[in-house]
């Protein structure tokens, strides 16, 4: 996602408010250096690389957050102790996904009513927000299979609903919502709305110039709610040169459509990954501009996944801030799909570190209050997966509901001699060498997977497992409740 160079102004806009104690301390370059002595910052098994910019920002909540650290645990036990088990699962995951059949694309559809209704519980985010009450319009972009666009009819009967989404036969997701229930569809594929994001003409020599689509879908309307709810598919047909960089043109494709068309005070909901990457802190930073920001993450649903919803509500598009914002991501769909030697799009260069230090320092604290019931879900989720987990709820010492009693865990000897400035009481780390090479060349660290060491989280974990009740809303269930997503 693009990063704004300077700060624009941002004058009177609403900011969410947040209570704190104190303030979280900053992360330094040689602090960062010490954590990645201590911990392999990786976390998702189908991610080549972390951005320098993204391991900054996990630095710094391991700095500051316990319940950050808690799931980076369970994520080191299944992204790189428990490799083979992890790989497979996820494996098995995907398949199920690609070749989903009917009755598994009628559960999908079933799922995302569920994640709406959930949502909607928690955040009031289908309902009305603006003037326009019970009669609101709404644009789901990447609707199918409609089960958001389901929910907000089922809570507002006399909603006015519009959706863009991929056709199935460029691999998109069949609808299941009925057709008749839309005020408008449009089936296209949406990175490719060339007017929308550009006002330059289409280089002469790209190879697929003519399946740019001049079409500006819905243009002559306003929405109170938009959705944003795109996911870059493995089944779309797609040539092989926009691998590199279909998910930054698909994200700014809605992010650019989607304030193009938000009405002032609409609601924006978008699904981000990893809360404690850089580019999704960015995206809720620049959002907390001009909107009031939330992160909301099913209880149950995707609940392993670093997935996650920004939920931005009262947007301000005419705000200096969201105009500035939208030019940027306006030239970032631009380099990333025309840009280049080839001319058929250049990878997003990562920022600059003042430019992660900044965000941290104005947005650090909130991230940490918006992340904090994401990476609880998450943690929750992953400890109950064989390949992540050990079968029991074991919270971070310093989260919600654990008794002072609680063993301290040996990330808080790390945390405390960071803060301190001081070397590391005899590092348990399971990995040396490999990080300091991961951090230098911004390469994956090695795998511990063999022989697998034992990793300090396990050491909390043992210490904590006796302590903590197992708690009745988070009983165990069936292994893997994710095994039954689409
Ligand atoms: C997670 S699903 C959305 C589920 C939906 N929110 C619901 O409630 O049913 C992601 C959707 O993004 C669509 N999609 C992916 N890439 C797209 C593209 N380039 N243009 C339009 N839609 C796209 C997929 O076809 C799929 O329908």
């Amino acid at each position: 996602m693009s990063t704004p160079t300077a700060p624009p102004e941002v004058g009177s806009s609403p900011k969410p408010e947040f209570v704190t104690t104190k303030k979280p301390s900053m992360i330094s370059i040689d602090e960062l250096v010490k954590i990645m002595e201590a911990n392999t910052l990786q976390d998702d098994p189908r991610e080549k690389r972390t951005e320098r910019s993204s391991k900054l920002v996990k630095a710094y909540l391991i700095k500051n957050e316990p319940e950050f650290v808690r799931v980076m645990g369970f994520r080191d036990r299944g992204w790189m102790q428990n490799k083979d088990k992890g790989d497979a699962f996820f494996k098995a995951q995907r398949e199920r996904a690609d070749n989903a059949d009917v009755s598994g694309e009628q559960k999908f559809f079933r799922m995302m009513i569920q994640i709406a209704d959930e949502m909607n519980g928690l955040t009031g985010a289908l309902s009305p927000q603006t003037a326009r009450g019970p009669n609101m319009k709404v644009l789901d972009i990447c609707m199918a299979p409609g089960g958001y666009t389901a929910a907000v009819l089922k809570f507002n009967p006399r909603a006015s609903t519009f959706a863009i989404t991929l056709p199935k036969d460029q691999g998109g997701h069949p609808i299941h919502i009925e057709r008749s229930r839309l005020a408008g569809l449009q089936l296209l594929d949406v990175t490719m709305l060339v007017n929308e994001y550009t006002d330059k003409p289409i280089p002469p020599n790209h190879p697929d110039r003519e399946k740019f689509l001049t079409i500006r879908p819905f243009r002559f309307h306003s929405f109170d709610l938009v959705f944003c709810d795109g996911m870059v598919l493995r089944t779309q047909q797609r040539e092989d040169y926009r691998e590199k960089n279909e998910v930054i043109r698909l994200s700014t494709s809605q992010l650019i459509l989607a304030m193009q068309r938000i009405k002032p005070g609409g609601t924006l909901v978008m699904l981000l990954h990893k809360i404690d990457s850089f580019p999704a802190a960015n995206i809720l930073h620049i959002f907390s501009k001009f909107a009031k920001v939330e992160a909301f993450k099913p209880q149950k649903k995707h609940a392993t996944r670093s997935s996650f919803y920004m939920i931005a509500k009262d947007v301000q598009a005419g705000h200096e801030a969201a105009k500035a914002v939208v030019e940027e991501w306006r030239e970032a769909w631009w380099k990333a799909t025309f840009g280049g030697e080839t001319g058929t799009g250049e990878p997003k260069l990562d920022p600059p570190e003042s430019v992660v230090l900044n965000m941290l320092e104005e947005f650090g604290e909130q991230l940490m209050e918006m992340g904090r019931p994401v990476w609880r879900t998450q943690g929750d989720a992953l400890s109950r997966t064989e390949y992540a987990g050990d079968g029991s709820i074991v919270r971070s010492d310093n989260a919600v509901g654990l008794s002072n009693a609680v063993k301290p865990s040996p990330w808080r000897d790390l945390r405390e001699s960071l803060k301190e400035n001081v070397p590391l009481p005899n590092s348990r780390s399971p990995v040396g060498s490999s990080s300091w090479r991961a951090l230098r060349e911004n390469v994956p660290p090695q795998s511990t997977a063999s022989p697998i060491t034992p990793s300090p989280w396990d050491v909390v974990r043992e210490s904590l497992k006796d302590r903590v009740p197992p708690q009745s809303s988070t009983s165990p269930t069936p292994l893997n409740k994710d095994l039954e997503d689409i």
